[in-house]
Formats: C-alpha cells, sequence, structure tokens
C-alpha cells in the first residue's frame, strides 16, 4: 500500500499535528465513546486510528481486560502506534496495516467488536461506504459505532473574511475531492448507516470558533502552517497566497477581536440492530 496515496501525508510534521489535534478533541471525544457505554473489558476497533492518539485512551478505558485494534494504511503510523503502545505499557491494544475500505481483510479472527470508532477517516476514502459495511460486519450485535468527521467544510473561514483563507478552504476540498475524499461526508453517513442495520442513537455538530488567545486556535494555526505549503506544492494554492494566509494568521494571533470559524465536527453514535 503507497504512502503517498494519502491527501495530508504521513511524515513528523503530520504526525505531531494529529497529537495535538486529538488533545484539542479528547474531551469530545471521550463524551462520545462513553455516551456509546464503552467500558473495561470491551473490544474495540479503531478504524484508520493514524498514530494512535485516540487507540491509547481507547486501551486505558478499555483496560488490560479489553482490546484494542487500530487499522490504518500508513504502515509508519502503525510502527508508531505499535511502539508506543510498548512503551506505555498496552499490551491490549495492538495496530495493524490494512485499508479500512476492506476491514474483513485485515481483521480476521479479531471480530467481533463491541465499539468502533472513526474520526476524521470517511472524509478521506473513496467509499465510505465499504467503511460502514464492515464496521457492521465487524461490530457484534448491539455494538456501537462513534463517528466525528466532516460537513459542510466550506463554511470554514476567517471573521473579519479574509481572501487567503478562503482559497485555502476551496484549495483544500479540491485537494481531498481529487483523492477520492469528500469534506462533505456527513451528509452521506447517516443514510449508509441506516442502510447496513445501524439504529443512530445521537447526533450533533461541534461548531468551535477560535481567537489568537484560544487554546484552540491551535488547531486551525497548525493546520494551516502544515498543509498549506503542500498545497502550494500541487499547485492547488499560489504560494503568495499561502504567504499571505500565514500572514493573516499571525494577525488573528495578535488581535483581540478576530477570529477563526473551524470546520464543525459532526458527532454520529449509532448502534447495530441486525
Ligand atoms: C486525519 S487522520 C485521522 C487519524 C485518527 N483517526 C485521528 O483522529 O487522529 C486520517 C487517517 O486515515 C488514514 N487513512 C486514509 N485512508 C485510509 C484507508 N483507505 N485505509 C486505512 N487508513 C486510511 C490515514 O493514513 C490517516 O492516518
Amino acid at each position: 500500500m503507497s504512502e503517498r496515496e494519502y491527501v495530508l501525508g504521513t511524515g513528523n510534521d503530520e504526525l505531531a499535528r494529529l497529537a495535538q489535534q486529538h488533545r484539542l478533541w479528547s474531551n469530545t471525544a471521550h463524551e462520545a465513546w462513553l455516551r456509546a457505554g464503552l467500558h473495561p473489558g470491551q473490544r474495540v476497533l479503531d478504524v484508520g486510528a493514524g498514530p494512535g492518539f485516540a487507540a491509547f485512551d481507547l486501551a486505558q478505558l478499555a483496560t488490560g481486560s479489553g482490546r484494542v485494534v487500530a487499522v490504518d494504511e500508513s504502515a509508519g503510523f502503525v510502527g508508531h502506534c505499535n511502539e508506543q503502545a510498548s512503551r506505555r505499557g498496552l499490551p491490549q491494544l495492538a495496530a495493524k496495516v490494512g485499508d479500512v475500505q476492506r476491514l474483513g481483510d485485515t481483521l480476521g479472527a479479531e471480530a467481533p467488536f463491541d465499539l468502533a470508532y472513526a474520526r476524521w477517516v470517511l472524509c478521506f476514502v473513496k467509499d465510505p461506504e465499504a467503511v460502514v459495511r464492515g464496521v457492521a460486519k465487524a461490530l457484534r450485535p448491539g455494538g456501537a459505532f462513534v463517528v466525528h468527521d466532516y460537513f459542510n467544510y466550506g463554511a470554514m473561514t476567517m471573521a473579519p473574511r479574509r481572501r487567503s483563507h478562503d482559497l485555502a478552504v476551496a484549495a483544500t476540498m479540491q485537494s481531498w475531492r481529487a483523492n477520492g475524499g469528500d469534506p462533505d461526508v456527513m451528509g452521506r453517513v447517516p443514510a449508509m448507516l441506516v442502510a447496513h442495520g445501524f439504529r443512530i442513537e445521537h447526533m450533533v455538530a461541534h461548531q468551535r470558533i477560535a481567537r489568537g488567545s484560544d487554546a484552540m486556535f491551535a488547531w486551525p494555526d497548525t493546520w494551516w502552517r502544515t498543509f498549506a505549503p503542500k498545497l502550494v506544492t500541487m499547485g492547488l494554492l499560489q504560494a503568495a497566497d499561502c504567504a499571505e494566509l500565514l500572514r493573516d494568521l499571525d494577525a488573528i494571533r495578535a488581535s483581540e477581536s478576530a477570529f477563526v470559524v473551524c470546520p464543525a465536527v459532526y458527532e454520529i453514535v449509532a448502534r447495530r440492530i441486525a
């Protein structure tokens, strides 16, 4: 499996960004897992787990009597997850290289699971329905599927609006779509869940805004400093517009009043009924 296919990359810069991103969104993740009934002894599947930042927490909550399997297509991220699981004393966590659109190929005898989690993955795959189908097969009847992902990504903006930022958001959506992804995927996921035997128990959108002095400002700031130069390399953003974007971010950090409207994170807790 090629690491080049994944649009955000799998280098150390992206690994560090994912660590910070998890820290900023870990409260939301924990609340959703507990709402879904996560408890010690459960078998948990982390779908598209990246380097494992959510999986480490899931493994601590499932405890040594449980099991967490983290699947990602990046061998580098999977290696990081397994190395950290060992260092952190989490033998119940195992990461495996695999395509989440073909979960059955990777999971083997690990299924069935009590809970599955997919965060910021469905928006990057060509066939999100194949992921939902695979998760439905991997869960026991009554098992829970927790999803955090994007819809209406184009609503991300700066306030006051900035030309550079609107260009960068449009280029971002273009890059994901060019790689088979969909920045509006959560508009389609509820129907996929129903079609594959889930009952939707809970649906909510988490909308954050961030001034330069807010902890959450690190989310868009790190995102653009990591990804905007990649958009330039892809030919989707002009270098001058990238430089203007970074100046506009600096201006927000220095301002008391300007803010970033972050992309809303849509949350679903669904339960397998069939
Ligand atoms: C934005 S990261 C999110 C990682 C993790 N879920 C989190 O919340 O920190 C998306 C991850 O999806 C993985 N990914 C993308 N397409 C995949 C596929 N078809 N199969 C497996 N993993 C995939 C990438 O390698 C990357 O680690």
